[in-house]
């Protein structure tokens, strides 16, 4: 029993100790990051730690490149210096330790999105209108010639599209802002992507603009409490003079009746 309990022991450390020494992941990244068009030249590299390894890059369709990376290097380079739709997609990065036979974890993806120019820009417009006040519901309409395409919405100083939108029939895809602050106000462009080719994209369309201009807080509140105040006042005024009536009344009903009292008295003698 003792030697099996001793073994047991022994695998599961074994199995915990080769977990622990995995190989760091390494990370893909890309240059230019964006906007990149056909033709245009990119460099993929993957980090990994300062180890002499092989590395190798896939991409999502099955082709792969490898080379060797030296101790003193933090990355290995792969360059396209004129990319080809084929290019496009979706890739990962892996690497072996020279010394060692094991393959260390694949890194994110990273998509490698190529601008077509031969793409009619995507057509865009704004509903209600460029200048609205705070908290208003703006759509952003944009369109192609009918392509099944996802379309994505820019806003001009953002790196990344802030919203993202399959198209419905006709080519169209409808952007809503919810209740718009001055933050919004900016310069929109659409671009898409054919259903097709998930990685190409159309350049930067027309752009439109939108200007949101702060509303004081709602003049409603104040009225409401300026009327209220209204009330009060004239409920205080009634209030004194009702009070001042009865007191008029009650001194004058009094007076008149002394008097009445004075004048029977009169009578009597
Ligand atoms: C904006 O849209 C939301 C959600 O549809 C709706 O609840 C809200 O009333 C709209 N606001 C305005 C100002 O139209």
């Amino acid at each position: 029993m003792a030697p099996l309990a001793a073994a047991l022991i022994l695998s599961w450390w074994l199995v915990a100790a080769s977990r622990a020494q995995q190989l760091p992941r390494p990370s893909l990244s890309l240059r230019p990051s964006q906007g990149v068009s056909l033709g245009d030249p990119v460099t993929l590299r993957c980090h990994l730690p300062h180890m002499a390894a092989w590395v190798w890059l896939y991409h999502e369709e099955g082709r792969s490149y490898n080379k060797g990376k030296k101790k003193e290097q933090d990355a290995a380079a792969f360059f396209f210096v004129s990319t080809l739709q084929e290019h496009a997609g979706r890739y990962w990065c892996q690497y072996r330790v020279s010394e060692s036979a094991e393959l260390s974890v694949e890194s994110d993806p990273v998509e490698l999105v190529l601008t077509d120019l031969r793409y009619p820009p995507s057509s865009i417009s704004l509903h209600p209108e460029q200048h609205v006040g705070t908290g208003t519901n703006v759509t952003i309409s944009c369109w192609n010639k009918d392509y099944g395409a996802t379309f994505l919405l820019h806003k001009d100083g953002s790196s990344d599209p802030i919203q993202r939108q399959e198209s419905s029939g006709g080519g169209t895809a409808t952007f809503t802002l919810f209740g718009v602050t001055p933050a919004d106000s900016g310069i929109y462009r659409c671009s898409y992507r054919p259903w097709h080719y998930a990685f190409m994209s159309s350049p930067l369309g027309d752009s439109v603009m939108l200007e949101v201009t702060p509303t004081p807080a709602p003049p409603g509140a104040e009225l409401v409490s300026r009327g209220n105040l209204v009330v009060a006042v004239v409920r205080g005024c009634a209030a004194v003079l009702i009070f001042g009536l009865g007191v008029f009344f009650v001194i004058d009903a009094r007076s008149l009746w002394i008097r009445r009292d004075e004048s029977l008295g009169g009578e009597g003698i």
